[in-house]
């Protein structure tokens, strides 16, 4: 079972000043919230550089109904259709109708979107039945996004930055939220951040499978708190991958744009053969789960481990002003989009469920919010579409904001409180501390541990699941779970091990719950997605399942 702490917080050796709000994670959700809230003292903690979020990888862009005759309705209705039956309506119609005024907002802290003939460029992406993707840069959107918030937020005297600082837990009192414990890695201590706000934004969970399109910090550590903590964590079995994964001449993995297709692109199998044609109505440009679920019948047919990405057809004129970094990319490997056919195959990319939010970005614990790829606010349900998660943290950044904002207002905003019921929780927790009991340095082989853990989740967690591959998953999550030797240790690979697990473990069990297929969940022991039984979402909480019916 998942213990309630990484790391008891009587080993703490400081407590900070009380900030209003900590903000944990320095991707789009974050720092968009942390620009909003700045006029009060906000903490944000992240665990690598500033810069280093999964929303600097985003290529082909943000999605917003900015032009007629695109408007809201037709974005709400295309994220319906792309949702599979599992998206929340209202949460969907925040996200939409909010999006256009957004973007004015990014445009404001100077974010450069791309502009023709003095329009801002629209392309499409996979289910968009317009063209509704801003980009910037081409194809370095999330780039020029996070250049501008960081270059922002720098600026704002109330907001502390703290980086290389990896958040261990939220602190609660009686389902409130205190504050959080911490690691500063630089330094070697565990400290106590007290507030009685704080956003948990900390990405995606790429880490847990051998090939995904994540950076190397997105090991699933938000919703790991975030379950100890006592939150509900939803619709965490839908893992969407991505179709168009390219492998390097040295094994990196870089991802080429759904744009891409958006502009023309073709997806052939091994021998040639366009084989999205007659499998949707807009063939390469289906919803991404169903590119994927097509890509892996192919390639299996044609006994082939990859697809082709065809853009010779595209003018090279257009290619270069759009895609420039995977031109570049390309070019580095031996390879031009005006010639080559490239090699693709689908890799792990984002994490359409997480942690349960109301429309305010409020999980169940009070004073608790969150945002982004971590949060599960129902807008995605079984598959994302393509371009909603910058819109995501943007929109929901932003109401959490107005409820924060509205609660610091007050003039009680529960800092004493807080600070006394937090005195009261570190002093229990050093009690429990027997003297026995000292934190552990010696290393273990947690690398190892890490690459099975990658492989397991891969085989049987990935695209295609069945019974027997979830279980042999489960057995190996569980085992490693209960090993005492991975929390209490000042040591981040096993810190991001225990957190990688726990996460697995609510993705393994949610996946054997769902006997069905939809979305970016497939079972091929249960191929047909079954809305008789399975309209539902799984909400997991503290080792208890309960269904919650789709709004
Ligand atoms: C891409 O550029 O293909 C990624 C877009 C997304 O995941 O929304």
């Amino acid at each position: 079972m998942t213990p309630r702490y990484l790391i008891n917080p009587g080993f703490s050796t400081k407590i900070h000043p009380y900030a209003d709000c900590i903000i944990i994670g320095s991707g789009i959700a974050g720092l968009s919230t942390a620009i909003r809230l700045s006029e009060h003292t906000i903490k944000v903690l992240t665990k690598s550089s500033f810069s280093a979020s999964t929303t600097w990888y985003a290529q082909g862009g943000v999605a917003a109904a900015i032009k007629k005759p695109d408007g809201w309705k037709k974005h709400y209705e295309d994220t319906i259709t792309a949702g599979q039956g599992l998206c929340d309506r209202k949460a969907v119609e925040i996200l939409v109708k909010n999006a256009p005024e957004m973007i004015e907002n990014l445009i404001e802290i100077g974010t450069n979107f791309d502009i023709i003939d003095g329009e801002i460029s629209l392309t499409t992406e996979g289910g968009h039945s317009y063209p509704r993707i801003l980009h910037a840069g081409g194809d370095a959107t999330g780039e020029e996004v996070e250049k501008s918030l960081v270059s922002f937020t720098r600026e704002l005297k109330k907001v502390n930055f703290i980086p290389d600082y990896f958040v261990l837990d939220i602190l609660t009192s009686e389902n409130r939220c205190l504050g959080v414990t911490g690691f500063d890695t630089k330094r070697g201590e565990i400290e106590i951040h007290p507030s009685s706000n704080v956003l948990i934004s900390t990405g995606g969970i790429g880490q847990l499978y051998e090939i995904s399109t994540n950076p190397s910090i997105s090991t699933g550590d938000g919703i790991a708190m975030a379950y100890r903590a006592g939150a509900e964590i939803m619709d965490i079995e839908f893992v969407q991958f991505h179709p168009t994964v390219f492998r390097t001449n040295d094994g990196e993995l870089f991802l080429i744009s759904e744009a891409l297709r958006g502009e023309g692109a073709y997806l052939r199998d091994c021998r040639g053969n366009r084989f999205m044609i007659g499998k949707h109505p807009l063939a390469e440009l289906a919803p991404r789960d169903i590119v994927v679920k097509e890509m892996i019948k192919t390639m299996e047919i044609s006994r082939c481990n990859f697809v082709y990405l065809d853009a010779t057809h595209i003018p090279m004129s257009l290619l270069k002003i759009r895609f420039p970094n995977i031109i570049s990319k390309l070019n580095e490997n031996g390879l031009t989009l005006e010639k080559d056919l490239v090699k693709v195959s689908p890799a792990e990319h984002y994490l359409n469920g997480g942690i349960w939010t109301d429309y305010n970005g409020r999980t169940g614990i009070e004073g608790v919010f969150s945002c982004g790829e971590t949060a599960a606010t129902g807008a995605h349900g079984a598959n994302r579409l393509a371009s909603n998660s910058l819109m995501e943290g943007l929109v929901y950044g932003w109401r959490i904001y107005q409820n924060i904002g509205e609660k610091l207002k007050k003039s009680n905003s529960g800092q004493k409180e807080t600070l006394s019921d937090l005195n009261k929780l570190i002093e229990k927790s050093k009690k429990e501390i027997r003297s026995s009991k000292v934190l552990k340095g010696s290393p273990m082989d947690i690398d190892t541990l890490i690459l099975k853990l990658r492989s397991m989740m891969s085989q049987n967690v990935g695209i295609l699941r069945n019974r027997a591959g979830l279980e042999r998953a489960a057995e190996f999550v569980n085992f490693h779970i209960e090993n005492k030797n991975l929390y209490d240790r000042k040591d981040i690979d096993a810190l991001e091990f225990a957190n990688m697990l726990t996460v697995a473990d609510l993705i393994i069990k949610s996946a054997l719950i769902r006997e069905e297929s939809r979305g970016t969940h497939l079972r091929s022991d249960f191929p047909e997605r079954d809305d008789k039984n399975w309209k539902k979402h799984i909400i997991l909480k503290k080792d208890k399942v309960r269904f919650k019916k789709v709004r």
